[in-house]
């Protein structure tokens, strides 16, 4: 099963008691590692996590620089756990703004643990699905005007390995935190079928409990795929 995450409400969460922002978000980097720990025993073999959008860069610049100071201790502080723990990490966005310094921890995560067979995680960083659709389209006309490929072989499946997501399979099902109930640019592509969960929990309250609770809701739907099927 695979279960993408937009992680929202850490503002919210510090602002209600009093705390800076960046403390909700140094809380959800928190939760971050639980959540991590308990897919496999909750079934979840693909986890993409909503970590920092295209949209982020226009908040305060030090809001920015205080969730790029998280990532580069998360990309760092976990190397080893997360490889010890057999999880697959890959990123998905356009790597291209972030610094040398994470962009070269990124790297390092990734070729630990690209053999790794536990966990896939995805970190979503500079990410957009408006972005990664224009960069599959770039990079798929570029193949066609230099007769790497011809125009009808583009369909959906030579269209989708293009995507961030190549050769994995689309989210089964999409939570996100703290109420709000849209996409933001995650997913555009991936969350045709998807299932969505809502919920008003922010992310730092967001602990395995409730995890387990959104998936059990999850596992009682019928997914028809848009066929019919008998109830
Ligand atoms: C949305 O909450 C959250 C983010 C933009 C950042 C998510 C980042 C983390 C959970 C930290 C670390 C992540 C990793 C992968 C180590 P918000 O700030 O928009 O909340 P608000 O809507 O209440 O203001």
């Amino acid at each position: 099963m695979h279960v993408g995450i937009i992680m929202d409400g850490n503002g919210r969460w510090a602002t209600k008691r009093g705390l800076a922002r960046l403390i909700g978000h140094k809380r959800g980097a928190t939760q971050v590692k639980k959540i991590v720990k308990c897919c496999p025993g909750f079934g979840v073999d693909t986890l993409t996590l909503y970590a920092f959008s295209t949209e982020n860069w226009k908040r305060a610049a030090h809001e920015v620089e205080g969730l790029m100071k998280l990532f580069r201790g998360y990309l760092s502080n976990n190397l080893v756990e997360l490889h010890e723990k057999n999880v697959c990490v890959r990123f998905l966005g356009d790597p291209s703004p972030l610094s040398a310094d994470i962009l070269k921890l990124m790297e390092n995560l990734r070729t630990l643990t690209a053999h790794n067979t536990g966990l896939n995680l995805n970190v979503a960083i500079n990410y957009g699905g408006r972005d990664e659709l224009v960069r599959a389209t770039k990079a798929m006309a570029s193949k066609v005007s230099s007769g790497e490929i011809a125009l009808e072989e583009i369909d959906e499946d030579s269209f989708a390995a293009h995507l961030d997501t190549k050769g994995q399979n689309d989210p089964d099902l999409i939570i996100r935190t703290a109420g709000e109930m849209r996409l933001s640019n995650f997913m555009t592509w991936q969350s045709a079928y998807s299932e969505f969960a809502f919920i008003k929990e922010s992310w730092p309250d967001f602990t395995p409990q409730v995890f387990d609770a959104v998936l059990q809701n999850f596992h009682n739907r019928t997914r028809q795929f848009g066929a019919v099927v008998a109830r």
